[in-house]
């Protein structure tokens, strides 16, 4: 497969397209295996090291001098190797855009959830092809910009049959699916929120369920409010789906309460959130996920990521992709965020957008470079990760391997 480049074009695959099946990435300046057991910090920090690929897996991680032989190799010229990010969150099934209120938020209007409905509305008459192809475009440039694990969450659809085909059209482009039908109340339903909370939690949650592993609510004054998530929640666990909770996203509120009850694996946006809502995150192995994209786009606070980190709780960094309140699929953009806007160390973003997506997937074959976990990773065009944040907007990813094959390659040694 060949994914495109930050500038649109085509790269070749590596080696003439036939890929080894061993490959061997040496003279890798400094690995992040995100592992403190296997290097230094809580990055997991090796100098000079190498990493030996067999088939889809990490084979061996070691001191270049002492790698084994491969069939392939990929010669790092001393750059930064590190996990492929885990984007754990984002909403890619869609059509249209919404630039017009961007604009208009950008002259001083307020963010609204209403305008949700425009999305539906413009989803709701596009064909399955349209949303595939929409969606592939999105999850092409993910992984250009170095994502190389995907949630996609249905939410735009809201009747039973866009739902259904919202989460097929996800499994196309991501292995991670999450129904999102309880997005927002739609026109149909206007004054009888109840009503809809029953078919989300009922005929829709049946029809959805085969092709989700998660469930999400809108918890949010104008949404859902903390019964309906945890009656839509509650029948989403009982059908087997794990749950995540967009919580405390546009003012305080119950999500994240409601989030660490029900055993979330995620709490997501958590921007405006109480001591009581700190102090039920920090106790939990609920993940508090923070999608800086949406405070950028919207002109909001951040969430104070700092407090979180110093109450141990588990911080995830995502991009929540949607055409509403963070148009972008760049992590290295989210991480530059973070470090500059909401008090994260460089160490700390990039754990967040690697291992911390991970965790906030319940994944523990991915997010870090350490022997049997999953060869997703990257070669940077940059001696160090410390780049991403120090260089924003600029591409730094020279190489990315998924599953142990080369997805994509920019440039010359
Ligand atoms: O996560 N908050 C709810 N959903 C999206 C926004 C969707 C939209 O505005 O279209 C979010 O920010
Ligand atoms: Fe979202």
């Amino acid at each position: 497969m060949s994914a495109p480049t930050e500038a649109g074009g085509s790269i070749p695959p590596a080696e003439g397209g036939i890929e080894p099946h061993t490959l061997l990435i040496d003279r890798i300046g400094l690995l992040v295996t995100n592992d403190p057991a296997v290097g230094d910090g809580p990055l997991g920090l090796l100098r000079d090291a190498a990493v030996v690929i067999e088939g889809e897996r990490i084979a061996w991680v070691g001191p270049a001098e002492q790698a084994p032989a491969s069939d392939g190799r990929i010669d790092a010229s001393g750059r930064c190797v590190m996990p492929g990010f885990v984007d754990s969150h984002t909403h890619l099934v869609f059509a249209g855009d919404r630039a017009e209120e961007f604009a208009a938020r950008m002259r001083g209007e307020p963010y609204a959830a209403g305008g949700i409905r425009i999305t539906v509305t413009a989803t709701r008459a596009a064909s399955d092809s349209l949303l595939t192809r929409n969606a592939a475009r999105l999850a092409a440039e993910a992984l250009a910009a170095g994502t190389t694990t995907l949630e996609v969450k249905s939410g735009y659809g809201l009747t039973v049959r866009d739902e259904e085909r919202s989460l097929r059209v996800a499994a196309t482009v991501a292995e991670e699916t999450t129904f999102l039908g309880a997005h927002v109340v739609p026109p149909e339903y206007a004054g009888r929120a109840d009503a809809y909370a029953e078919l989300v939690a009922g005929p829709m949650l049946d029809a959805c369920a085969p092709y989700a592993r998660w469930a999400d609510v809108f918890c949010e004054a104008g949404a859902f409010d903390a019964d309906a998530t945890r009656h839509i929640l509650t029948a989403a666990a009982a059908k087997g789906l794990g749950t995540r909770v967009h919580a405390n996203q546009l003012g305080p509120g119950p999500g994240v309460q409601l989030a660490v009850e029900v055993n979330a694996a995620s709490a997501d946006h958590c921007t405006y959130l109480s001591a009581h809502d700190f102090e039920a995150l920090s106790g939990s192995s609920t993940v508090a996920t923070l999608l800086p994209g949406a405070e950028f786009s919207t002109r909001s606070p951040y969430p104070d990521a700092r407090r979180l980190l110093d109450a141990g709780v588990t911080v995830a960094l995502a991009s929540d992709c949607n055409p509403g309140s963070s148009y972008t699929t760049n992590l290295p953009f989210c991480i530059a965020l973070a470090v500059r806007e909401m008090g994260m160390t460089c160490e700390e973003a990039v754990w967040a957008a690697t291992a911390g997506g991970a965790k906030a997937l319940r994944r523990t074959d991915i997010g870090a470079l350490t022997t049997g976990m999953r060869a997703d990773l990257l070669v940077l065009d940059a001696p160090s990760y410390l780049h991403l944040a120090y260089r924003p907007g600029v591409p730094m990813i020279s190489t990315i391997v998924r599953r142990g094959r080369t997805e994509g390659r920019r440039g010359g040694e």
